[in-house]
């Protein structure tokens, strides 16, 4: 049966939108707000793992956070170790979506060597500086652009391998965060990301919880 649309149905459509904007935005501020405070604060209290421990809980090896800057290091805030599976080569070009303070850019870096190169992409212009700043104090380059994940400032088909650590979850368009990515990989390319994913159903109280989502 087909529906009709009273004037209050278009009413309650406009203010199921406003709502999701408002949320949208407020969720926003909230993810720039709390990976801005681990990386400006990262001895802070934060109910999610990050730091030292929080890589070498992930598997991450001990010569990475050896060698790596140690404000890379104590910002770090992924979820697990999308270099596992990335298979990185000599040569090759990577994006790290959502690169934070930079520690999984500077590690691909090292296995792409000064031949490959290392692309990352944030919303928080700021995490790109300090990523950039990591980088060249370990004499290695990587190029960060402030960008979202659901709209990846890169054109199609140029990277051979994306990684993403704890960076999909945030999002509030999930399936165009994917999509992008399938469109900037090469044919042949890899996808190696680490996220949070739930088997239950969330409750609306902690969906619509910014912090919650933040975090
Ligand atoms: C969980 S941290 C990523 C950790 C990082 N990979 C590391 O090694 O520490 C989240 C990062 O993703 C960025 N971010 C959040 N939402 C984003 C979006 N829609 N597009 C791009 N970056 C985003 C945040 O600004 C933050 O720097």
């Amino acid at each position: 049966m087909l529906g009709t649309f009273s004037p209050d149905s278009f009413g309650g459509m406009t203010d199921t939108v406003d709502a999701q904007a408002s949320l949208e935005a407020v969720l926003k501020d909230e993810i720039l707000r709390m990976y801005q405070e681990v990386a400006d604060n990262p001895d802070g209290e934060f109910h999610f793992y990050h730091g030292r421990e929080g890589a070498e809980r992930f598997g991450y090896a001990s010569e990475w956070l050896d060698r790596a800057p140690p404000g890379a290091v104590d910002s770090f805030a992924g979820v697990g170790n999308p270099h596992e599976r990335a298979d990185m080569r000599p040569g090759e070009t990577v994006l790290d979506l959502g690169s934070g303070a930079g520690l999984d850019s500077i590690i691909a870096s090292w296995a792409v060597g000064s031949t490959g190169k290392v692309i990352g992409v944030d919303l928080n212009p700021s995490m790109c500086l300090k990523a950039q700043a990591h980088a060249a104090a370990t004499g290695t380059t990587m190029e960060c652009h402030e960008g979202r994940m659901e709209e990846i400032p890169l054109p199609d088909a140029s990277v051979d391998v994306v990684i993403s650590n704890g960076v999909i979850n945030l999002s509030f368009q999930k399936r165009r965060a994917v999509e992008e990515m399938y469109r900037v990989v090469k044919p042949g390319g890899r996808i190696s990301i680490t996220d949070i994913v739930s088997a239950k159903q969330l409750s609306q109280s902690i969906v619509n919880d910014p912090k919650l989502w933040a975090s």
